[in-house]
């Protein structure tokens, strides 16, 4: 790998991956991912993408192995507890929260558990991956609990007799309900961020990043904000804005040749959490 190619981390299988892609494509850097490869090279711009688990996109940008990162912030802060406890590089700057990724790290046991509050888990096995940000937690909860790490299948552990209750993200909720689990207890919420290193890159690596950010803006902006148009009725003006949200006013137009019936239109700003 060259040193003067960016290098970029995303995750190679999971909830980030097809969004950030889609979001490389969307700020033009061309890559062919269809491929194996754990790298692979733009094609038409100096940068160089990795793809890794997404537990591990955090530690490489610590490191300095990479130069950027897309990631979840649950993941991120999980993994910045874990080093702080090992007395290992932290550092790192977030340079853009992303409007995908929306997850949450949550609770969940067996859909026949009777479950009657957190203290329902008390001295219960609990796995996860993300042991530190459980234990906060269950701490604060102040409920007891035995912590079993799991770096990957958590959603078995129940049915495999390895844990009562999990701790896991949860997106679409499909890994849950394939496993036979109810969520019970939702305990942070996540969306993806761009992560880079801490120590400055070149000038004209730090361009190009610059560069990208500003893409990035572009591509989200219009993407969060969309214009709807309808015609309706003098009288129904009020209701109808009542009914969008947000307190934009809308842009009112005479239709031509009817008096009865106006034509409207109103920014409308999407939001893109769970
Ligand atoms: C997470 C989690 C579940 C899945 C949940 O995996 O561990 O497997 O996402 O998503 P769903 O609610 O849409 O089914 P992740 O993307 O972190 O992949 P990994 O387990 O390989 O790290
Ligand atoms: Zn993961």
């Amino acid at each position: 790998m060259s040193e003067q190619r960016l290098r970029i981390a995303i995750q190679k299988k999971g909830r980030l991956s097809d969004d950030t892609v889609k979001l490389l494509k969307a700020c033009g850097v061309k890559v062919n991912l269809n491929t194996q490869r754990l790298i692979a090279h733009s094609e038409n711009m100096p940068i160089d993408i990795l793809r890794v688990r997404d537990d591990d996109i955090p530690g490489l940008v610590m490191d300095g192995v990479v130069d950027l990162g897309f990631i979840g912030q649950n993941v991120l802060e999980e993994e910045s507890m874990m080093r702080a406890v090992a007395n290992e590089p932290t550092a790192h700057k977030v340079v853009k929260e992303l409007a995908f990724g929306g997850c949450r790290f949550s609770l969940a046991v067996d859909n026949d558990f009777d479950y009657q509050g957190v203290e329902s888990l008390a001295n219960l096995r609990i796995a996860t991956t993300y042991v530190h940000i459980l234990k906060r937690f269950m701490e604060e909860a102040n409920v007891p609990y035995t912590s079993c790490m799991l770096t990957g299948s958590v959603e078995v552990a129940p049915r495999a007799g390895l844990a009562d209750a999990i701790c896991d993200l949860v997106s679409t909720g499909a890994t849950l309900e394939a496993n036979g689990l109810k969520e019970v207890e939702v305990i942070y919420r996540s969306t993806a961020v761009l992560m880079q290193r801490e120590e400055a890159l070149s000038a004209d690596k730090q361009d190009l990043v610059n560069r990208i950010l500003t893409r990035i803006d572009g591509v989200q902006s219009a993407k969060e904000c969309k214009y709807i148009m309808l015609h309706a009725p003098k009288a129904n003006l009020e209701a109808i804005n009542s009914l969008l949200p947000g307190s934009e006013r809308p842009t009112v137009m005479e239709l031509a040749g009817n008096s009865d019936h106006k034509s409207i239109r109103r920014k409308l700003y999407l939001s893109f959490t769970n």
